[in-house]
């Protein structure tokens, strides 16, 4: 049966004899409102180690003033439910060297023993801050996010001590930022592993995550906009293999322009039926930093991420 640890202390409890046993233990942090993303992580996580935690935590540092923190789904039960539900379905299959173990499901209390974390700019406090990866991007436009993520993420390594950790490539910025704090700050961690994006069974392409309930169904036909148009520069990089373009204006243009389709498409709808988005950004960027790319080498790679505000 899989544990439910509420402090930091049942962790340690927890999680001592299994070193002892040289057993390995996978970290899958979350903030819960679990959906087949976050079970994706779980069942990558449980494929290569013995035992596998789940924390569910929604990190109040990560959110700004005015985001979302007071409204983010908080669906306890059926979490538990999916958990137990996917841990069965782990037991059954033998291809899996473990299964779930434990849920930390810490109050602020716990993580935060100074008090409520700040979530202005300029708050004191304890925080990591990893620059420059964590101020572009999504970080530009929520400047506390990243240090919010990295803190709370260092602190949740320090109570589990994971042996690997899991993290999904939907939060791209937040792999790159996890494996720079991992690198940077000597951390005990043998692996950050990142498990590709899981997609809406609508089959649209649109990414599975618990804030899509805040679409409503008109919004959600058009939100796949960024998976095409993401889709749109991936094919001109990859276009007659070899022959693709290298070029940030060739690659991006290709995105650019399936947005600007998109956007034509609803202004030929009724204003009352029209959907309004525009897009934060478009990126090509190198892998190890997120700073934009005007070249694409071929053996490094880049990273095409995008936001669009609905
Ligand atoms: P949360 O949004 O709950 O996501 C938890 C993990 O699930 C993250 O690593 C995220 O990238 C991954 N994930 C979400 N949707 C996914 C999808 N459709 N496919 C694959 N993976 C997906 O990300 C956070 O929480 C927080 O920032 C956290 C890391 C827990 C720190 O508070």
């Amino acid at each position: 049966s899989i544990r439910i640890l509420r402090t930091v202390s049942s962790v340690h409890r927890f999680r001592r004899p299994l070193t002892l046993d040289s057993r390995s233990v996978a970290l899958v942090p979350t903030m819960g409102a679990l959906h087949a993303g976050h079970l994706s992580l779980i069942r990558a996580a449980a494929r290569d180690n013995h035992h596998v935690m789940v924390s569910i935590y929604v990190n109040p540092a990560q959110f700004g003033v005015r985001e979302d923190l007071g409204s983010y789904p908080v669906t306890w039960d059926a979490d538990c439910a999916a958990l137990a539900a996917l841990d069965r379905e782990l037991a059954d299959d033998g291809e899996n060297l473990g299964r779930i173990s434990a849920v930390f499901a810490p109050t602020t209390g716990e993580m935060y023993p100074a008090g409520f974390p700040g979530q202005e700019v300029d708050s004191k406090g304890s925080f990591v801050t990893i620059t420059p990866v964590g101020e572009v991007l999504e970080g530009s436009s929520r400047p506390t996010f990243f240090r919010g993520v990295a803190t709370v993420c260092m602190k949740l390594f320090n109570v589990c001590q994971p042996d690997r950790v899991y993290f999904g490539q939907k939060d791209v910025q937040q792999t790159v930022v996890i494996k720079r704090l991992v690198e940077d700050f000597l951390m005990p961690i043998e692996q950050v592993v990142v498990v590709p994006t899981e997609r809406d069974p609508e089959g649209d392409g649109l990414a599975l995550s618990s804030r899509n309930v805040y679409l409503g169904s008109r919004r959600r036909k058009v939100a796949n906009v960024l998976y095409r148009a993401l889709k749109a520069a991936e094919g001109a990089y990859n276009a007659g293999g070899e022959e693709g373009t290298r070029e940030r204006e060739g690659i991006l243009g290709a995105a650019r322009k399936v947005v600007e389709e998109t956007l034509k498409e609803q202004m030929k709808m009724e204003p009352g039926r029209r959907v309004r988005f525009e897009v934060d950004y478009l990126s090509l960027a190198d892998p190890e930093t997120m700073l934009e790319l005007e070249t694409v080498d071929t053996k490094k790679g880049g990273i095409l991420s995008g936001a669009v505000r609905f």
